[in-house]
């Protein structure tokens, strides 16, 4: 049993000029005041055969997960919360996609420069001249799940979740957590932020299924300079080891560089350390 959609998502997804190409999400759309995690509805969705498109929609999440097992603060009315199902997209790899999808549709209708930080982290870089560390805020991520023992290649829950109005977070994330409001100065329709998010995935799953991830990797390159030349810490098989950033390869691992070596960073805990102060060069 699904909730009422709120006002601000009716009139956003029914804008006459977008309803036509948002139809492929609004026509199995699952909303919930409250819900325990987006990720898991739509899952189980996936699981019973729903089709490409299908969207879970919620106001605030009871126990929102992100990556490795970490919560996803999702308090009430002030963040989205949106996971949909993906079908038939091999060889592309799903969380780059969606997040050039969510980077590029927040910034169509907010004035955010939201940046990529490997693998899937939406950030916002700080002032340049700001002694202040971590340098780059995230006001989102993403978690693209698969199901877990089927032989449904191609078939993933794409789950992201944006911090639209938030002002304030749990101690273990205040530094780093950030809003739309807060970096924009002003409030955000998270409506227009939905809905703009979901003809970004329309029109870049198109162009996937269509033509491969070329240009979609390509854009992702654009929207994350943090992919190349900042130095980071990691988790290797042989140890810890610090390097510096040499952009991605097309199936979405990170190349690190230490010394004369170049390691492909696939997955795990990745530190992203300040750069270095000039007068230790
Ligand atoms: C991360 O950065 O760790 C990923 C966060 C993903 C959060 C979204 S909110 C909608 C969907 N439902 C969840 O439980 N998680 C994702």
């Amino acid at each position: 049993m699904t909730d009422v959609l709120p006002k601000d998502f009716v009139r956003a997804l029914g804008e006459p000029v977008v309803a036509t190409r948002l139809s492929r999400f609004t026509q199995r759309l699952a909303y919930f005041d409250v819900v325990e995690s987006t990720n898991d509805v739509a899952m189980r969705l996936l699981e019973s055969g729903a089709p490409d498109g299908t969207t879970v929609l919620a106001s605030a999440q009871t126990a929102g997960r992100g990556r490795r097992g970490r919560n996803w603060f999702s308090p009430e009315g002030v963040g989205l919360y949106l996971s949909v199902v993906i079908r038939d997209m091999q060889a592309v790899p799903i969380t780059l996609l969606a997040g050039v999808v969510a980077a590029e549709g927040i910034r169509s209708v907010t004035e955010v420069p939201v940046e990529l930080e490997w693998p899937n982290d939406l950030v916002v870089e700080s002032d340049e001249s700001s002694p202040i560390w971590p340098r780059r805020q995230k006001v989102g991520g993403i978690l693209a799940e698969g199901a877990p023992g089927r032989a449904d290649h191609g078939a993933v829950v794409v789950g992201i979740g944006v911090n639209v109005n938030s002002t304030g977070y749990p101690p273990d994330i205040a530094d780093r957590a950030s809003s739309l409001e807060v970096i924009s100065g002003r409030k955000v329709d998270r409506g227009a932020v939905l809905s703009s998010i979901l003809l970004s995935l329309a029109g870049w799953s198109d162009k996937c299924r269509t033509a491969g991830g070329v240009t979609m990797l390509q854009r992702w390159r654009e929207l994350s300079p943090s992919s190349r030349g900042s130095r980071v810490l990691w988790a290797s098989t042989e140890g810890d080891r610090s390097g510096v950033t040499e952009g991605i390869d097309s199936d979405g691992a990170l190349r690190v560089r230490f010394g004369e070596q170049s390691e492909r960073v696939l997955g795990g805990e990745l530190v992203w350390l300040p750069e270095p102060a000039l007068d230790s060069l």
